[in-house]
């Protein structure tokens, strides 16, 4: 085995912020696996465009073929898997996509990486890690007062893209079962930071604002979610894979649990300050939407146990990565408007406008 890692989805929002930072730390070479969907983008990897330790490889988690080979080059020490269609919106207007990478996709990398693993000599065996990146939303929906999310939550999911993120975290977990494999599983909040595609909730903001669009606040805004700084996530999945309990889940978390009614508040009077219009407040742009079907009330993340067992916890407030973001997307404007260019603009036209009061 080299001193290298696969990194699925590497050129989407989590998955590039973690490449850049793994290849920018100098932690080893990095094989950069992603279909470059609507939410792929190479731009995001612009930094490490020269560097020799980035390798990428367009193809889907689901090409057996491409996979088997790319193993069988690089002979990896480890798998990141980021890629996923990860938006609620999206999966409830056409779940099919998300069937078929989040799951069925997941299925055939797992397949490939089984051969691979199971032709390794036995000590580069017991070094080997299959790292499954998954989300909060697996657990289903909190009331105001249940306890947060601990890793012995029942699965509850109720979306068809938390469906298919279950899914494909039980088969990880199966194959950890049934062969032994050297898996880790990690279900997080909601992260947000650069490169997040403006389809979420933050991005969505702050590019509407500045458009002098409406800010779509989906029935009254009183549903919450923990918000954890994008760098942090990386940096808990790199504790994870250095030294995460094998066949183990670890809950990823902000401790920083907001109704969707305050981040949008906050967003705007960061704005106002940062960017004043000529008269009112961005919060004038805020409308009433009809709410998302199924919208899960909340989401909360005990994150004890990779606090307790790894040491790790987040470096960043949400004010300190909020501070982050917003400078990040008001410097970073030919991003956006690359992003939501062609593409885009018939996702805004689907979701929003037959949503009353859009
Ligand atoms: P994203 O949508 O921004 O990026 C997904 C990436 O995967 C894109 O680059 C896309 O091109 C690629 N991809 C999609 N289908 C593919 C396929 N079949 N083969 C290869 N590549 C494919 O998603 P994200 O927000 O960066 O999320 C990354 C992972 O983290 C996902 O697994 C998601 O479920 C999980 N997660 C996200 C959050 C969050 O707040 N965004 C929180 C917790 C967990
Ligand atoms: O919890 C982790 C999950 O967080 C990840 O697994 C998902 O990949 C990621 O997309 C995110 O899911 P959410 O549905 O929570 O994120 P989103 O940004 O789409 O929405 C956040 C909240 O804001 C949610 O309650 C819906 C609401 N919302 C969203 C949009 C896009 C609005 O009120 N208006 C909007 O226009």
């Amino acid at each position: 085995m080299n001193n290298c890692i696969v990194v699925t989805g590497g050129a989407g929002f989590i998955g590039s912020n973690f490449v850049n930072a793994w290849v920018q730390l100098g932690l080893g070479k990095v094989v950069n696996l992603d279909k470059l969907t609507y939410a792929g983008n190479l731009e995001n990897l612009s930094a490490i465009q020269e560097n020799d330790n980035h390798v990428f490889v367009q193809a889907d988690i689901g090409d057996r073929e491409v996979i088997a080979e790319l193993l069988k080059t690089h002979q990896p020490k480890a798998i990141l898997n980021f890629a996923a269609e990860s938006h609620v919106d999206r999966s409830i207007h056409a779940p099919g996509e998300f069937i078929q990478t989040n799951i069925v996709g997941t299925f055939n990398l797992l397949e490939e990486v089984r051969a691979y693993w199971n032709a390794l000599a036995d000590d580069d065996q017991k070094n080997f890690r299959f790292l499954h990146v998954s989300t909060d939303e697996v657990y289903g929906s909190l009331t105001a007062s249940d306890p947060a999310f601990k890793e012995t939550n029942p699965y509850e999911p109720n979306s068809p893209y938390s469906a298919s993120k279950a899914a494909s975290d039980h088969l990880v977990r199966a194959y950890h079962h049934t062969y032994a494999m050297p898996m880790l599983t990690t279900n997080c909040s909601n992260n947000y930071g650069p490169y997040h595609f403006p389809e979420k909730l933050i991005p969505l903001v702050i590019h509407n604002a500045l458009n002098g669009k409406d800010l779509p606040i989906y029935g009254d805004g009183s549903n919450v979610r923990d918000w954890l700084y994008v760098g942090d996530h990386c940096s808990a999945i790199r504790r994870v894979l250095e030294a995460g309990k094998i066949g183990e889940t670890y809950n990823i978390g902000g401790w920083n649990e907001m109704s969707n009614l305050e981040v949008v508040h906050t967003l705007c009077d960061m704005l106002d300050k940062q960017r004043p219009k000529e008269s009112g407040s961005y919060r004038d742009q805020i409308t009433y939407v009809t709410d998302r079907p199924g919208h899960d009330q909340r989401y909360a993340i005990d994150a004890t146990k990779i606090e307790r067992e790894l040491g790790w916890k987040p470096a960043e407030t949400f004010e300190t990565g909020i501070q982050k973001t917003v400078a990040w997307y008001l410097d970073n404007q030919q991003w956006v408007d690359n992003v939501t260019s062609g593409e885009y603009q018939k996702w805004v036209g689907k979701n929003y406008q037959t949503r009353e009061g859009a």
